[in-house]
């Protein structure tokens, strides 16, 4: 497995995305610009990225095929934010270094765009050269894990119990919801289109959902360290939540998070040659930084 081939694919990744802002009818005077702003804002593309590991290690003949279910991701994952930020919910004024989009433009406007992404990655999913077999399965495991069945429950649970202490075990539940499974499934999908043996699609999936809650452990850190120049969003901003830093306070979040990293470094050793050397690629900065 080739390192650079996955990098070069991750960079015309970017370029794709930034060239594919659809054009939208109508006489909004900002709704074309607002819709894909965004997104075209930056955002580590970790979810993107993750889910072209997979195809570029097994299947790299397919990578350019695969850039429409990792846009269609990306659009999910923005829609969640976007959501995510509004008065109703978190109430964030910064989002990837730029005011959200309800404080640039105005609320209607920002729940669209929202709804406008979420509707537009099935779409994209639609119109991906692949088999219409793999297409179903596609669309069958994003509109569950970033739907009902694991990021929109998860939202609903994480903002319903703001001032109410959880027991830890309930919020292992809300992030595995509203952040591991769209994780979960980032890698999922790249195993789908790559054609992997349902027991590797499986296993590919667990490891995700132990990633992922890593990552929401670490971004609930973040929120708790880092100024919001650093993390290019609004911080401070979990004091009401229910977050691994309110409940087992920052050094118990940290050690958490520690011992999480320890796992998912010991499940990468077994994976083949061409997974662990992608994910390592992917996730090496992550772990060299830890989580301060
Ligand atoms: C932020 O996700 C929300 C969480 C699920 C923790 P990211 O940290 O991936 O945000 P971007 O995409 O880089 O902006
Ligand atoms: C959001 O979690 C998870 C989503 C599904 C969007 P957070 O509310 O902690 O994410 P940030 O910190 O605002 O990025
Ligand atoms: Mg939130
Ligand atoms: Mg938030
Ligand atoms: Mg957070």
């Amino acid at each position: 497995m080739d390192i650079n081939f996955y990098q070069k694919t991750c960079l015309e990744f970017e370029e794709f995305l930034m060239q594919s802002c659809p054009k939208i009818e109508g006489f909004h005077p900002y709704f074309e610009r607002a819709f894909w702003e965004m997104m075209l804002n930056g955002g580590k593309r970790f979810r993107p990225k993750l889910l072209l590991s997979i195809v570029c290690a097994y299947n790299p003949s397919l990578s350019k095929n695969a850039f429409l279910p990792a846009l269609a991701l990306e659009c999910l994952h923005t829609y969640s934010l976007i959501h995510d930020d509004l008065p109703a919910m978190d109430n964030a004024n910064l989002r990837r270094g730029h005011p959200t989009l309800h404080k640039l433009y105005d609320e209607a406007g920002a729940i669209l765009v929202g709804d406008g992404l979420n509707t537009y990655a099935f779409y994209l999913l639609s119109q991906a050269r692949l088999d219409n077999g793999v297409k179903i399965r596609l669309i069958s495991e994003l509109s569950n894990n970033g739907g009902i069945g694991g990021m929109v429950i998860g939202q609903a649970m994480d903002c319903y119990f703001e001032n109410q202490t959880l027991e830890i075990s309930k919020l292992k539940i809300i992030h595995h919801n509203k952040t591991a499974k769209l994780i979960a499934t980032s890698l999922k999908m790249g195993a789908i289109i790559a054609n992997l043996a349902q027991n590797t699609i499986e296993m590919f999936y667990e490891f995700g959902i132990d990633l992922g809650l890593y990552f929401q452990i670490r971004d609930d850190v973040i929120d708790a360290t880092q100024s919001e120049i650093q993390a290019g969003k609004t911080t401070q901003n979990d004091k009401e939540k229910n977050s691994y830093v309110n409940l087992l306070g920052l050094e118990g979040a940290r050690k958490h998070a520690k011992d999480l990293q320890e796992n998912i470094l010991k499940k990468l050793e077994n994976m083949t040659e061409g997974a662990r050397v992608c994910l390592n690629d992917l996730l090496g900065e992550y772990f060299k930084e830890g989580v301060r």
